[in-house]
């Protein structure tokens, strides 16, 4: 991915989330994917996060978490996290933390699709605590929506979507390479959920995206088939702590 093409997408980001809210309301795929990610991520505060821990929620959006734990609040677009007490407006590619500071990583709602993702990683990497927490989530170009096409299974290229009315354009990534990347930046992938399985596989078939989304409901029972189909993973990984050499 070249420098133009990067600035080109974050450019375009930028833009279109400055004139509009996070999440679309009137587009049933993306309320069953942001209704999913607030589940999963709760259900994950609840199991990890206590009162003294500090959590990035990098990309956040407008959203929060049920949580007494503490959150930064991390954006490009200042107006969605202005009214949060802790908030950092940038880019989640370079982050105003110190090494090492950081218990939890949130990073959802297909944000890594936006960015340069191993500036991200490795920024994640760093601030992150040793044994600290990733919850990562992306859309992958294993998605049944590529099936028979050259796109399918490509290691990463840009693709556009209509979006919020919108146009958008995003990195796709292979599931593998992302998590062959975690494991270079001592990022371990602990636990794996994908979503939108069957609803990307009628997508693919020429169901309409309305109508394909309500299918979501299939993806608890579809895990064990759903990685040639998948639209979206989240991940939960840890930090490695890895010994330093002594000299
Ligand atoms: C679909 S919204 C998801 C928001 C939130 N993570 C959630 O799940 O509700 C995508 C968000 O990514 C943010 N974003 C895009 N590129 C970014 C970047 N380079 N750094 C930080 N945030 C970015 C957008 O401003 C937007 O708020």
């Amino acid at each position: 991915m070249n420098g133009q093409e990067l600035n080109q997408i974050q450019k375009r980001a930028l833009d279109n989330y400055s004139s509009s809210e996070p999440w679309p309301d009137d587009d049933n795929w993306h309320f069953h994917t942001n209704k999913i990610l607030n589940q999963k991520v709760n259900e994950l505060l609840i199991e990890y996060c206590t009162d003294e821990k500090i959590i990035l929620n990098a990309g956040c959006g407008k959203t929060t978490y049920n949580t007494s734990a503490k959150i930064i609040y991390m954006d490009i677009v200042k107006e969605y996290i202005e009214n949060f007490s802790n908030y950092i407006v940038g880019s989640v590619e370079n982050i105003p933390l110190e090494d090492s500071s950081i218990d939890a990583i949130i990073c959802v709602g297909s944000v890594l699709n936006y960015v340069d993702i191993q500036k991200t990683l490795s920024e994640f990497s760093r601030v992150l605590k040793d044994n600290g927490l990733l919850i990562l989530e992306f859309e992958r170009s294993n998605s049944a929506e590529f099936l028979f096409t050259a796109k399918y299974k490509k290691t990463i290229f840009q693709q556009e979507y209509c979006y919020n009315n919108q146009k958008h354009f995003l990195w796709m990534y292979d599931e593998n390479f992302v998590e062959k990347l975690c494991d270079y930046y001592n990022l371990n992938c602990l636990y794996k959920y994908r979503f939108h399985v069957f609803s990307s596989l009628l997508y693919r078939l020429g169901i309409k995206e309305k109508r394909a989304a309500k299918y979501c409901l299939f993806d608890n029972i579809l895990q064990p088939i759903s990685y040639p189909f998948s639209h979206n993973t989240i991940m939960i990984l840890k930090k490695l702590f890895l010994h330093k050499l002594e000299y």
